[in-house]
């Protein structure tokens, strides 16, 4: 069966505790525009200044990156595992996902996505309430649910990941405090304040382990980076659990990709660090963001991050209209296609090193004594890893593993 597909889909923008229109996509002949509303256009924010500046009169989008949305509503919609559990869900409920546009899916978004952008109608998948609260439970659930298809745990697991988006299973909580998950018998989603990975079938068992001593390697190094916990386990090591920075006590933020920014498909390697420092400078205008930028570079470079696609950077815009670079996230080892980085640095994807780093510095007019500082602060701590590895659990065989490539990595010139 197909769906009666939406034509118009209304935009919001949660500001605050003002709930202020942004404007309409239309679908009209299988092609998509945009029209802001004319309140908008007075108050001077902008929340898609590359591909999509504040100006009278509908546009079309004709870039079909991502089939003909632009990236910044884009940005509000599931990939890979929230993606995955909708499909699925309308697959049980007879219904054929591969009929759904792109303003079809923002509906399921509704007021449930990440960031700020609200969209009307809403559609609601219907889910039963109460949800499971037992981490290990649903950690072997979303296994179950990749493994064999299992149909009887998508309606948990889609009301709990939200339109969460990236391709390893995650839920959205609520926590209160540092001891207690709490899920609400009717939960709001919208509201909730940390998000928990779950292991992907491809994924090591203690993956969890590892991306939370990343973490805290980074915070070693200096990077901007969330509250995180290792959520416990009775299993393995435990579970990775980050606090939401598009969450500020009740205030939503304006959350937007690299990716969407500009239109880059974040599944194809085209894309150079040159050119994120550039809007990183551009956008924020700000020599403290880009210095932080660069560092999550050098990170990326030290420590074997190699999925390091468009999705995998964001900035936020408060309020005022102001931008910064988000808190760095999805830190982990990992490698990008063919093993090489997925987003090169000048043109380096293989054997980046030192000399790399700072011609990416001298294109982002930063001076070389201060990125030889960054380099160093973020070397001392890489060389800590092992003890990272301790404290977060991680099993010894991964925890040597990692190491051997850290000490490949530094050796690059
Ligand atoms: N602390 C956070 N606060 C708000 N949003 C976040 C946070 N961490 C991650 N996100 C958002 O969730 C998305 C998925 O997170 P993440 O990249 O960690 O997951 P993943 O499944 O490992 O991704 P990938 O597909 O790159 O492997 C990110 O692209 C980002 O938009
Ligand atoms: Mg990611």
């Amino acid at each position: 069966m197909d769906f009666e597909q939406i034509s118009v889909v209304n935009v919001k923008y949660c500001c605050g505790s003002t709930i202020i229109p942004v404007g309409r996509i239309a679908w009209i002949n299988r092609k998509i525009f945009f029209e802001y509303a004319p309140d908008f256009i007075g108050l001077g924010l902008e929340l898609s200044p590359f591909k999509l500046p504040v100006r009278q009169g509908a546009v079309e989008c004709e870039d079909r990156v991502f089939d003909g949305l632009f990236g910044v509503f884009n940005d509000s919609l599931p990939d890979g595992w929230g993606r995955l559990l909708l499909d699925r869900k309308l697959r049980k409920m007879k219904l054929n996902p591969d009929a759904l546009t792109p303003l079809d899916r923002l509906c399921y978004v509704g007021s449930r996505g990440m960031g700020a952008l609200m969209y009307e109608p809403e559609i609601s998948t219907d889910v039963p309430y109460p949800l499971q609260e037992d981490l290990d439970v649903l950690a072997s659930e979303c296994i179950q649910f990749q493994e064999n298809d299992d149909e009887c745990v998508v309606d948990e697991l889609l009301a709990l990941s939200g339109s969460s988006a990236g391709a390893r299973p995650k839920i959205l909580i609520c926590l209160p405090n540092k001891t207690n998950i709490r899920m609400e018998d009717d939960p709001d989603i919208a509201r909730s304040n940390w998000l928990i990975k779950f292991r992907s079938s491809a994924d090591p068992r203690d993956v969890g382990s590892i991306e939370y001593a990343y973490h805290l390697m980074a915070a070693d190094a200096g990077l901007e980076v969330p509250e995180a916990r290792l959520f416990a386990s009775k299993k393995q090591g435990g579970y990775f659990g980050v606090k939401r920075f598009d969450r500020q006590q009740s205030l939503f933020l304006h959350m937007h990709t690299f990716s969407g920014l500009l239109h880059i498909d974040h599944r194809i390697p085209n894309v150079d660090y040159k050119t994120l420092m550039k809007v990183t400078f551009w956008l924020t205008k700000d020599d403290r963001e880009n210095e932080k930028q660069f560092r999550n570079v050098v990170f990326n470079v030290l420590t074997h991050n190699r999925d390091d696609h468009p999705k995998n950077f964001s900035f936020l815009m408060d309020h005022n209209g102001v931008w910064k670079v988000s808190p760095a996230y999805d830190l982990i080892f990992s490698s990008g296609p063919g093993g090489e980085h997925h987003t090169t640095i000048m043109g380096e994807g293989k054997n980046p090193g030192v000399t790399h780093l700072l011609q990416l510095a001298s294109v982002a007019s930063i001076k070389t004594r201060r990125a030889l500082a960054i380099i160093d602060q973020v070397k001392a701590a890489v060389s800590k890893w092992p003890l990272f590895a301790e404290i977060a659990l991680v099993s010894s065989q991964s925890r040597d593993a990692i190491q051997k490539k850290l000490i490949s990595v530094s050796q690059n010139k």
